[in-house]
């Protein structure tokens, strides 16, 4: 895939989510993994089973889930990149999968190709916070499961230390610089109010009343926090990754808000503080697993 031509979502799911540095990706692999293998077990897959992995990046969550459902099973990976469902498609002819894998592209908020009561696992990691209509979503994920099915997904609660009070900038103290903190914080905050983003505007009280009202029978959601400090990064690192696709990297938030003597000063206050560790990080996450009820509707 060229750069040139990626599409945002493969851009930065590819590149731009760990800077371009191969040990972050690596670091980034390693961190997901445990995760990955919560929502394939909270979806409680059998051989056999079809199971549809809505939002399928390059296929973390489905390439995993292929070897639990067996030759017997097939993998639906579903995504609104085209770029990031010819990577799968690539990958699965790699490891000889292509005849139990199928590929839709098709938002959560609608799954329109794929029929009703016809899947018997939804697996979703990440992907509900880039959907505005999450009720849709939910709706969706129960109408495509056969009565019984399972829904298991994985979303970051982002309101959670969000926003950062003033003296606070991406975890590190910038008390002395705050102004120029401020600057760049709106450039963020511009492309993403905190009340309305849908990545900051929900919580996991949100998931649960919106598993409930798209009619899941049995809902179970669990939640952790972690507050504590920043894994040591490379500034460069630092400087090159965005936290998602819609935003600028801090580099190219810097460039547009501060003079470059502006710039300098802020990097000088962060950069210690990214490089030894000593940023904070507090983090939520939650884990959502629910079921259609049996009974026919
Ligand atoms: C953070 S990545 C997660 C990818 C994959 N689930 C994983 O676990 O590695 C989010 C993915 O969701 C896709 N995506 C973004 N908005 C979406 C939407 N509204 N509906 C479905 N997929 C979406 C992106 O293209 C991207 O592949």
């Amino acid at each position: 895939m060229s750069g040139v031509t990626q599409d945002r979502w493969a851009a930065w799911f590819l590149h731009r989510r760990h800077g371009g540095d191969p040990e972050e990706l690596r670091r980034t692999l390693e961190y997901l993994a445990p995760i990955r293998d919560r929502v394939i077990a909270g979806a409680q897959l059998t051989e056999g089973d079809t199971i549809l992995d809505v939002g399928c990046g390059d296929g973390l969550i489905a390439f995993r889930a292929a070897e639990v459902v067996g030759t017997s099973g097939m993998v639906i990976f579903s995504d609104i990149s085209a770029e990031l469902l010819d990577r799968c498609r690539m990958l699965a002819d790699e490891v000889e999968l292509a005849d139990r894998c199928q590929y839709v592209r098709a938002a959560a908020r609608d799954l329109g190709p794929i029929e009703n009561a016809s899947i018997d696992a939804v697996t979703m990691r990440s992907v509900l916070i880039y959907e505005q209509d999450k009720s849709a979503a939910f709706a969706e994920a129960h109408r495509v499961l056969r009565p019984g099915g399972r829904l298991s997904l994985f979303e970051p609660i982002n309101r959670f230390g969000y926003p950062e009070p003033p003296g606070r900038f991406m975890g590190a103290d910038v008390r002395p610089v705050v102004e120029l903190a401020a600057k760049v914080r709106a450039v963020y905050e511009t492309i993403q109010p905190s009340n309305s983003d849908p990545m900051v505007n929900f919580d996991e009280r949100d998931l649960i009343h919106l598993a409930q009202e798209a009619g899941f029978a049995e809902i179970h959601l669990q939640l952790y926090v972690d507050i504590g400090r920043r894994k040591p990064m490379a500034w460069e690192t630092f400087l090159n990754r965005a936290g998602n696709p819609r935003i600028p990297t801090l580099r190219e938030a810097m460039a547009q808000a501060l003079t470059l003597e502006e710039a300098d000063h802020l990097s000088t206050r962060l950069r210690p503080q990214i490089e030894a560790g000593t940023a904070r990080d507090s983090l939520a996450v939650a884990y959502l697993s629910a079921s259609r009820s049996t009974e026919q509707p």
